[in-house]
């Protein structure tokens, strides 16, 4: 930090139109404790994450931003300026863009990065920001292969050495109903826990086509989801926030994990098939055979079982499907002595129900990072999110291998590095591994 010194949608975290006055309002507000921020990512989340930073405390400036593209660096940018005005300082020489535009940023006088690239990078641009000295919001997943989850766990003891604080996008756990609530729970309002289940099974998801001047590793980069490497697959990308909470019931990960699914409708897709041939045409000289690699690589269902050290097993159900009416999203956790949904109640012998104030998580969690900040306190969560991530990494193996997956082989033995080296990056190579049949290797 320098020495002198709601209207948000949910899945996107666009900040909405109501927001740009009342940002521009704080810039006259804002006093003389300035923290710097630079953003990583310039999409969706990145662009309703730095909003939130804004509203979150008045000192906050904007001072550089980073994305693969440049036309997101300037898009952002004007965008910034248009809704906080004289709050967004980010000069010309402080837009970067490439796959080395996290080094670039690490290198310039932000106190706080913002991290909201695809999740495949997570544990590079963390280690380059902690190594410069930089605190972090970085979204959640933090990565998408066990390698990365180890780089993030040393990123993160590296800064608690080092007093800085690394909040991640997991917003439930700023909630306050949550945070009243799991006290509860740990202090045992429904006894031993013995079961739950958790749950984001939902509609089918973007899928974008390459644009001008793209090549085929920006093609995928930018319909990451669609790539395990680069997204962790669904349950890793999205469902994370469920197995969060159950890790947050139990305290830490699970012992061991069992799990299976597959890809059901991905290929009969229509739409979705439309456009992998129409990339496929573009990068294939104007051939469509081969499309089918072009359609990524996720499945598009997993049902997973997580059992935890007590003995205690928990249900996961994740994945995406074309509408049909039958969404679902949340939690339950079973105790001795009764239920909660982990959200605000319980149910049984200690029956309650949160009725203080309602927070926005995602704009919570901005708030509780730079009081750390200005306090000095070190908020570091980053062991935490990556913990959740590996989990979520850890039912994908188990589902795309057959085999049940034990925690201390994922933290001790498992070799899995998915993410391309940044020569291999630079080079432009694209990166296609082939769709996982529910037996494949352990590595
Ligand atoms: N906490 C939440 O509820 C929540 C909600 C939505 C998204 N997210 C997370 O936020 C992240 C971004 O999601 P999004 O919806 O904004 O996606 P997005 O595609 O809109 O934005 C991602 C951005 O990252 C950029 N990018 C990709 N690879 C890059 C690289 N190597 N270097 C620099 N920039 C790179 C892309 O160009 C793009 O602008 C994901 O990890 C996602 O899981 C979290």
């Amino acid at each position: 930090m320098s020495s002198n010194r709601n209207a948000i949608s949910r899945t996107r975290g666009i900040v909405g139109a109501g927001t740009a006055a009342v940002l521009a309002q704080m810039a006259h507000a804002q006093g003389s404790d300035k923290i710097k921020v630079g953003l990583l990512g310039c999409g969706g989340r990145g662009n309703g994450a730095v909003r939130q930073c804004l509203q979150a405390d008045p000192g906050i400036e904007v001072i550089a931003l980073a994305d693969l593209f440049e036309r997101k660096v300037r898009n952002t940018r004007d965008g910034l300026v248009k809704d906080a005005g004289e709050r967004i300082k980010v000069a010309d020489d402080h837009l970067f863009w490439g796959y080395d535009c996290h080094e670039k940023l690490a290198k310039c006088e932000a106190d706080l990065l913002l991290m909201a690239t695809a999740p495949a990078f997570r544990g590079r641009q963390l280690m380059a920001a902690i190594s410069a000295g930089k605190h972090v919001f970085t979204e959640k997943p933090v990565a998408t292969d066990v390698a990365g989850c180890r780089e993030v766990m040393e990123a993160s003891r590296l800064a608690a050495e080092k007093g800085l604080s690394i909040v991640a996008g997991t917003q439930r756990r700023h909630e306050f109903s949550r945070v009243e609530l799991m006290k509860r729970i740990h202090d045992g309002a429904i006894g031993e826990l013995v079961g739950g289940q958790c749950y984001w099974y939902g509609e089918g998801i973007w899928f974008r086509g390459a644009s001008d001047g793209m090549n085929e590793l920006d093609w995928q980069c930018e319909n990451w989801y669609h790539f395990t490497w680069l997204s962790g697959d669904q349950i890793c990308e999205q469902h994370i926030h469920n197995i969060d909470m159950l890790n947050w019931c139990f305290n830490g990960p699970p012992a061991k994990i069992t799990a299976l699914g597959g890809r059901q409708w991905r290929s009969s897709n229509e739409e979705q098939v439309r456009i992998a041939k129409e990339v496929c045409k573009r990068f294939n000289n104007g051939s469509e055979e081969g499309w089918e690699k072009y359609n990524g690589d996720i499945w598009d269902h997993i049902y997973a079982e997580f059992e935890y050290a007590n003995g205690a097993r928990c249900l996961s159900f994740s994945g995406h499907s074309p509408p049909r009416g039958s969404g679902r999203q949340g939690e339950k956790i079973v105790g001795t002595k009764g239920t909660s949904d982990c959200r605000i109640g319980i149910s049984g012998a200690n029956a309650w129900k949160y009725d203080g104030e309602m927070v926005d998580g995602m704009l919570q969690e901005h708030k509780d990072l730079i009081a750390s900040i200005r306090g000095g306190k070190g908020l570091n969560e980053g062991v935490r999110v990556a913990e959740s991530t590996l989990t979520a990494i850890g039912a994908r193996i188990s589902a795309y291998t057959g085999q049940v997956v034990a925690w201390d082989w994922l933290m001790k033995e498992s070799k899995q590095s998915l993410v391309p080296s940044q020569a291999d990056l630079l080079a432009g190579k694209p990166l296609y591994h082939p769709i996982a049949t529910g037996r494949d290797p352990m590595v």
